[in-house]
């Protein structure tokens, strides 16, 4: 049994916040940001009630009422974040109190941009190891709260969000799966947690921010992807036009377009939602999944293939029909 993808949802924050607005912040202007990502506008977080947690629980219902699935039928709850409000109880356990999924073991993955196709395939090898029967997951990000505010580097890139899906064990549905990492490349996407200051050792109270070196992320992005790609589609035995839409990372529209190109397709196989998200990381393709299921673009059979790359390093694809 394979997972079967059966409802979506997501959730953003009220807050839009366009080019111009940053412009006032740091020295940066809406034709570099455009020319440079693609982006226009992200969503961030602005009062105290919006939350990792609040989005997550916000998506999830989403997911659970489009699949027509209750809380409690859920035996498993996968969380991927990077920016969790605690650092424990875990987003997941959280999550599960929120809904009242009392039958859901729940989890946090930490595999930024990637953590979402990651707890996808992990769902999927406990669908075929007979454990788990309905899952839901959740990509969520708070990244803001991550963010040097001084960085244009950085700051322009990234938003804040949540999307969700449910997943039921199937005959149907996941075709082939990948995932990888590369430690060694740890240091070009970091941001390091809070500084020991125990009794006996007193490193610093400062806090980190994420760190980038965005043009080293970029060149593994368009090398790693596409390799992933073709690999999961040779898995399968098929090829690059096979696939109806390919759902990709939104970090960047040139590094989707880059991807596009080396697999010779055309770009409406590519939706894109970069423009007015901006890089979600483990939100980005539970985000952008919904969106295009509920505007209708999916039919039922339909071959997706989702794909990403992200800190760690880390990188992710699934080939399922819809
Ligand atoms: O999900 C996580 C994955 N992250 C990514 O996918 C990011 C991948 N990397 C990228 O998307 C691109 O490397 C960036 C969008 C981050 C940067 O684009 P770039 O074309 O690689 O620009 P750059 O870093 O080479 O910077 C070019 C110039 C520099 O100025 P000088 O040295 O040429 O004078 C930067 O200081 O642009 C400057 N710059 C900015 N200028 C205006 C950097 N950020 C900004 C900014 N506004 N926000």
């Amino acid at each position: 049994m394979r997972a079967k993808i059966i409802g979506t949802g997501s959730c953003l924050p009220d807050k839009i916040v366009t080019n111009d607005s940053l412009s006032a912040i740091v020295d940066t202007s809406d034709e570099w940001i455009q020319s440079r990502t693609g982006i226009q506008e992200r969503h961030l977080v602005s009062s105290e009630t919006e939350t990792t947690l609040s989005m997550a629980v916000t998506a999830g219902q989403a997911a659970l009422e489009n699949a027509g699935i209750s809380p409690t039928q859920l035996d498993l709850i996968l969380v991927a974040t990077v920016s969790s409000d605690f650092l424990t109880p875990s987003t997941a356990c959280m999550v599960q109190k929120a809904l009242g999924a009392s039958n859901a073991a729940a989890f946090d993955i930490n595999a930024a941009c990637s953590g979402f196709l990651f707890a996808l395939n992990t769902v999927d090898a406990y669908f075929q190891a007979g454990i788990y029967q309905t899952a839901l997951i959740i990509g969520v990000e708070t990244l803001s709260k991550l963010i040097d505010w001084s960085d244009r580097s950085t700051c322009v890139l990234f938003g804040d969000g949540a999307g969700a899906v449910v997943a039921k064990s199937s005959e149907e549905g996941m075709i082939a799966c990948l995932q990888g990492s590369d430690g060694s490349g740890g240091d070009i996407l970091i941001c390091k947690s809070r500084t020991n200051n125990n009794p006996y050792i007193h490193t610093g109270t400062d806090l980190d921010y994420l760190y980038m070196d965005g043009q080293e992320v970029f060149k593994f992005a368009v090398k790693k992807e596409p390799e992933c790609i073709h690999a999961l589609l040779q898995q399968a035995g098929m090829q690059p036009p096979d696939v109806d839409y390919y759902l990709l990372h939104q970090a960047n529209y040139r590094i989707i377009s880059s991807i596009a190109r080396k697999l010779k397709l055309p770009l409406e196989k590519f939706p894109s939602n970069v423009s007015h998200r901006g890089n979600t990381s483990a939100a980005s393709i539970p985000i952008l999944l919904d969106e295009v299921n509920r505007n209708g673009l999916l039919a039922e059979g339909n071959i997706l293939l989702l794909s990403g790359f992200g800190a760690g390093l880390t990188w992710g694809a699934a080939l399922l029909k819809w």
